[in-house]
């Protein structure tokens, strides 16, 4: 059965650069969405910038610019730096846009409508010299448990402490340096404590989204039950989804200087995305994706990748806000662990804090990294650790070692011997080739997101095909006489692998994909149909060089590019 997926990623604050951890869960996604393109299922992948929220304001007040001037210079840097690293949406949009709007509004009404909406008031720090209410981030002081000092408001990184800032001593406003005063104001809030709430999401999170697949890995589940507790006793919380002016975002309707909270309208986001790409696109319709009756009578999908950090976001108060506007809920979360480098948390001061930008600068092949992301990722929540030296060797002796060089091998003696043309087939070499491709074994892998073993997969098949080479030696085949038709077998034998092995590579490695199908002389390869071996007669090109090793000495230069000598993190 052919497939209808809106895929989408997390999206970016608008006030940040794009850096190797965010490169994670992007590239997860990315490579899923170009597998489940090659077996022929409809994807549309979308994102966009999440542009509102206090920290984007104060940011663009201190470069003396308005949001709106930053949030549109942002939106150019983070789409190149993702279209750089072949991370290609099929729409990147903003949150801050008319769709989203609308959508936002929308669903608050009907939330409203379903009394899920309460207003009550709340006591909370605000900046009298700033005149605004401060998010706990803004707020500094010493930690009520261990006594450090310039500590946030929400929690102690000395000891670890959570608390209030009102638990905060000698609080002060982290904008002004005033000493914040306690105020009292009208919040609204999304009752997810409801049971009617909670009924949805016990049922939601646990049941299967097809057969045999869940909604949530794993270790998300486990700590949704952690979250939403036993039956019968409800740990929930309302959620506060509205901020007082000054604030950059959307006016909530019928409540004037009330803005809806950044987190409310950010995965409305993904609506909106996808909404001005069907607009601005023939043939796709957006209520087919977005709205309950139709997305069910049509088996739509919706799957969102996202990081570990903002899964409660997510696996909470996204599908009930959905499910009770009356919108369709996901299908799947797809949650990536957090990136470390070389086993530790990236550090500005050890330039392990790495930007895209600055791979690009140093002229590092940004498929390198999607191949070192892709097979570290087995599909869980687990950290990913980046391990420069262990990326090194991997790249250069799969990529290289294996794949490239059985390229190099075989194409010289076809273009100079057999004028670029083909020969027949050794069937015996192919077969291990064939029943792989008959189990499904490496499409399956790449189902599941488990593309390290995809690739430890067709990294066994590169040996064996190596291993042929190896045992037919065509460098001696085409020094002795009367073997140039085994001469031919072998090198038209090796390509044919080789041009299985590019297609089980191409999810990963798009760019140097299409030069081999460019190279190979063939059609953008898919996954589809029955294995075929390239016809006799096939006329390749000149092999052009492919792909160069990673020097050592390129990393030490991107450590260096990003190391932040003022910084103490
Ligand atoms: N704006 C929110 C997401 C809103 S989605 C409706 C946000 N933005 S972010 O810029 O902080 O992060 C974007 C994505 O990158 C998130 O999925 C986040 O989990 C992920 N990551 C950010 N830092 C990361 C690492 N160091 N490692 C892996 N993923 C990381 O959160
Ligand atoms: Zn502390």
């Amino acid at each position: 059965m052919l497939r209808k997926i809106l895929v989408t990623n997390a999206l970016p604050y608008a006030n940040g650069d794009i850096h190797l951890g965010h490169l994670v869960g992007y590239i997860q996604a990315d490579i899923w969405v170009r597998f489940q393109r090659m077996r022929g299922h409809t994807v549309h992948y979308v994102c966009a910038d999440d542009t509102h929220g206090t920290p984007i304001m104060l940011r663009a007040e201190s470069e003396g610019i308005t949001p709106e001037d930053l949030i549109n210079r942002v939106h150019g840097e983070h789409l190149r730096d993702f279209t750089d690293f072949g991370v290609i949406f099929d729409n990147y949009h903003s949150t801050h846009s008319p769709e989203n709007r609308a959508y936002a509004e929308d669903i608050y009404t009907h939330l409203k409508t379903a009394n899920l909406i309460e207003a009550r008031a709340i006591e909370q720090f605000y900046d009298p010299i700033k005149e605004m209410f401060l998010p706990d981030r803004f707020i500094k002081g010493e930690c009520p448990k261990c006594g450090a000092e310039d500590q946030y408001g929400d929690n102690c990184e000395v000891c670890g402490a959570a608390y209030a800032p009102t638990d905060l001593k000698n609080p002060r406003s982290a904008v002004s340096g005033a000493t914040p005063e306690l105020r009292t104001s009208e919040h609204y809030f999304f009752r997810l404590s409801d049971p009617r709430a909670v009924a949805f999401l016990r049922e939601w999170t646990t049941s299967e989204t097809r057969p045999g697949v869940r909604r949530l890995q794993q270790e998300a589940a486990n700590k949704m039950r952690e979250w939403l507790g036993a039956d019968g006793d409800n740990k929930l919380s309302d959620w506060d989804i509205s901020r007082d002016a000054p604030y950059f975002g959307f006016e909530i309707p019928d409540a004037p200087g009330k803005y809806f909270y950044v987190w409310l309208d950010a995965p409305i986001g993904y609506l909106a995305s996808f909404k001005n790409l069907a607009d601005k696109s023939d043939g796709i319709v957006a209520e087919d994706y977005i709205d309950a009756p139709k997305a069910a009578a049509l088996g739509t999908e919706m799957v969102h990748f996202i990081g570990k950090d903002i899964l409660y976001f997510h696996a909470l108060f996204w599908p009930a806000m959905l499910e009770f506007a009356g919108y369709r809920t996901p299908n799947q979360l797809c949650v990536n662990g957090f990136l470390t480098v070389d086993g530790a948390k990236m550090s500005k001061s050890r330039g392990t804090f790495i930007t895209a930008r600055s791979w690009l600068d140093q002229k590092l092949d940004p498929e390198a990294l999607r191949y070192y992301f892709a097979s570290k990722s087995n599909g869980s929540m687990e950290d990913v650790d980046l391990n420069l030296d262990d990326m090194i060797a991997r790249v250069n002796a799969d990529l290289i070692g294996k794949f490239i060089n059985l390229a190099s091998r075989s194409a010289g003696f076809i273009n100079k011997r057999f004028d670029g043309r083909l020969g027949a087939i050794d069937n015996d070499a192919t077969l291990a080739f064939i029943s792989a491709w008959k189990e499904n074994s490496i499409a399956d892998a790449f189902e599941s997101r488990d593309y390290g073993r995809a690739l430890r997969e067709v990294m066994r098949l590169a040996d064996l095909a190596n291993q042929y080479v190896n045992d037919t030696k065509p460098w001696e085949l085409a020094k002795q006489e009367g073997a140039e038709e085994a001469l031919h077998i072998a090198c038209s034998t090796a390509l044919t692998l080789f041009r299985d092995l590019t297609r089980y590579l191409k999810p990963v490695l798009p760019s140097l994909a299409e030069k081999v199908e460019q190279f190979l002389n063939i059609d953008p390869l898919d996954w589809q149909g029955e294995w075929q071996p390239l016809p006799a007669g096939h006329r390749i090109d000149p092999y052009n060089h492919l792909m160069t090793r990673i020097e050592r000495t390129r990393i030490d230069s991107l450590i260096e590019a990003n190391r932040d000598t003022l910084s103490k993190g």
